[in-house]
């Protein structure tokens, strides 16, 4: 078993009979998906409802016999489980390199708790320092937003695909990758200047939102909690 799929498996404990789930998105999300089905199909679960976070996750929860909902039937969920880009010492993440952050960041903020589930490769000391930061923006002027976010001390480009063509988001945005040299030395002031930049839809600083980081090493799987 791989390091994504054993922290997938270990995340199953938190989802009870009865519950109404967030489903994020991304490989270690497939593991937790597949699991979760199996679970349902045997009763040894029972009346779960999951909210998706994207197309390819509501695909794969149908195809695991996994019931669907919407936040709108059912604004209050239990948990939303989700996997993670990048996971600092704070519990603060990058998240969105699967292209799905905004309906994650949606679906995490109408959850009791928010548990991440990773390998360990995905913990960094300072955020931004193992990859780029994402962030879904409005199509209009993305061009211009770009040369806009190079100014917030970042190299940054719209994501595209193979041939060229900007990569579009289950909501029709596009998409921007930001790398910043030395890693995020302010994250929180980045967001706020993220948030107030009209166009820049939302980003993928997900900072004070997880409850819980199942890691799993080679060692076994931990748990880290926030304060601890
Ligand atoms: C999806 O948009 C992302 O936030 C994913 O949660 C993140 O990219 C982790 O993906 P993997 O589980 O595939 O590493």
């Amino acid at each position: 078993m791989n390091l994504k799929q054993q922290s997938a498996l270990h995340a199953t404990q938190y989802v009870r009979s009865g519950a109404t789930i967030g489903l994020g998105s991304g490989s270690t999300m497939s593991f937790f998906i597949r699991a979760l089905g199996q679970r349902l199909q045997s009763g040894k679960l029972r009346r779960v409802l999951a909210v998706p976070t994207s197309e390819e996750t509501s695909r794969q929860a149908r195809t695991a016999g996994i019931p669907l909902t919407t936040l709108d039937d059912h604004p209050h969920l239990d948990v939303a489980i989700d996997g993670a880009d990048e996971v600092d010492a704070d519990l603060n993440l990058i998240k969105g390199l699967g292209r799905a952050l905004l309906r994650e960041k949606v679906v995490a903020t109408h959850a009791q708790s928010f548990i991440i589930i990773v390998d360990v490769s995905k913990l960094v000391p300072r955020l931004g320092t193992r990859g780029p930061l994402p962030l879904e923006l409005q199509p209009f002027a993305a061009g211009a937003q770009i040369r806009w976010l190079e100014t917030m001390g970042c190299r940054a480009e719209l994501w595209r695909d193979e041939d060229g063509v900007p990569i579009l988001t289950d909501n029709g945005n596009q998409l921007a990758r930001c790398w910043f040299e030395r890693g995020i030395t302010e994250p929180e002031s980045l967001a706020r200047d993220l948030e107030s930049r009209p166009g820049i839809v939302e980003h993928g600083l997900f900072l004070d939102m997880a409850t819980r980081v199942i890691v799993a090493d080679e060692g076994g799987v931990r748990e880290l909690e926030r304060g601890r």
